[in-house]
């Protein structure tokens, strides 16, 4: 199978695992459930829960265990991350996924509670869909709960909006921001594929360090993007970086640098995979595709 019919046929699985793996949107309160349902199948990229099946059949591809769970757990908290992050008294974007974000489709109060219950739902899942083996329930719970907790995601996202507010931002504080708002998910995504693959403890330290290089990529190109495309093609508000004074690859090296410095994370995440024992011709593909990515 070539890179893109693979990446597809893992989106596809994982959108046909929304009507499986979640509460249907006619659930009591329909409003909220709809809404779940709204920011889930606006049409992201599908990145994290893709990553999550290329680590799974990485580390076992007789497949085990069934990664779609996990999937579908990660691509819940990166939804609820992406609905909070839009809300007024965060980033205050209106335009998500190529859809009014969530607060404008329906009301703050039901876009927040939306996200905390797309957060919630994903701990359910995971502890549910593999509660069969403890062991490997536990372990994936705490590797999600970690990812995106007071140290990793929310951490960024704390460090990103306080940084708008001060005078000056140094490399570290960039470096810090991003190695959690977004590649603390990307890794996690990894772990979670390698986990239910059963990948041995220095197998997972290597797969995890190709996360996290791919996931600063990730975000440096997602700060080239907001800065030089146009909003129909990110399905997002180009531009709002400056405008919001955010601290970001682009604002502290200049363009042409934060370029230069995605395609050399970029090899740098390359360099790790070869490191990775096994066939990870498809994660060396995905994360060159991520660099060039138009979206
Ligand atoms: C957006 O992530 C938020 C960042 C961490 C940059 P994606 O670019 O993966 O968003 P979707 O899932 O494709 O919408
Ligand atoms: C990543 O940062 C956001 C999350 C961790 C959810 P951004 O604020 O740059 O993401 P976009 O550009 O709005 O997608
Ligand atoms: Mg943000
Ligand atoms: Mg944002
Ligand atoms: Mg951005």
């Amino acid at each position: 199978m070539d890179f893109t019919t693979k990446f597809n046929t893992w989106a596809s699985r994982v959108e046909a695992g929304f009507a499986v793996h979640l509460p249907p949107a006619g659930t009591r309160p329909g409003r909220l459930h709809e809404a779940m349902h709204y920011s889930l199948k606006a049409g992201g990229k599908r990145l994290r829960p893709v990553l999550v099946f290329a680590a799974a059949e990485l580390c076992d591809p007789f497949g085990r265990h069934d990664p779609l769970p996990a999937a579908v757990s990660i691509e819940c908290i990166h939804t609820y991350s992406l609905i909070h992050d839009d809300l007024p008294c965060m980033d205050n974007d209106d335009l998500r996924r190529g859809r009014p974000t969530a607060h404008k489709a329906y009301d703050e109060a039901t876009a927040l509670l939306s996200g905390d219950a797309l957060l919630t739902h994903a701990f359910y899942l995971l502890s549910t869909a593999y509660g069969y083996d403890s062991s490997l329930a536990a372990a994936l719970v705490r590797t999600l709960s970690q990812a995106a907790g007071s140290e990793r995601l929310i951490g960024g996202q704390m460090e990103d909006l306080i940084a708008e507010k001060r005078e000056s931002v140094d490399a570290d504080d960039l470096q810090y921001i991003h190695l959690n708002k977004t590649a603390a998910m990307i890794e996690a995504s990894l772990a979670l594929g390698a986990q239910v693959g059963e990948a041995s403890p220095a197998r997972m330290d290597r797969i995890r360090e190709a996360g996290r290089e791919l996931g600063l990529a990730f975000q440096i190109v997602d700060d080239v993007l907001d800065a030089t495309a146009d909003t129909a093609t990110i399905g997002k508000t180009a531009g709002k970086d400056a405008k919001a004074g955010k601290a970001t690859y682009v604002s502290l090296y200049g363009l042409e640098r934060a370029r230069v410095l995605a395609r050399e994370t970029s090899e740098a995440a390359v360099e790790r995979w070869k490191k990775v024992e096994g066939d990870t011709a498809f994660l060396v593909a995905l994360t060159r595709f991520l660099t060039d990515r138009k979206r």
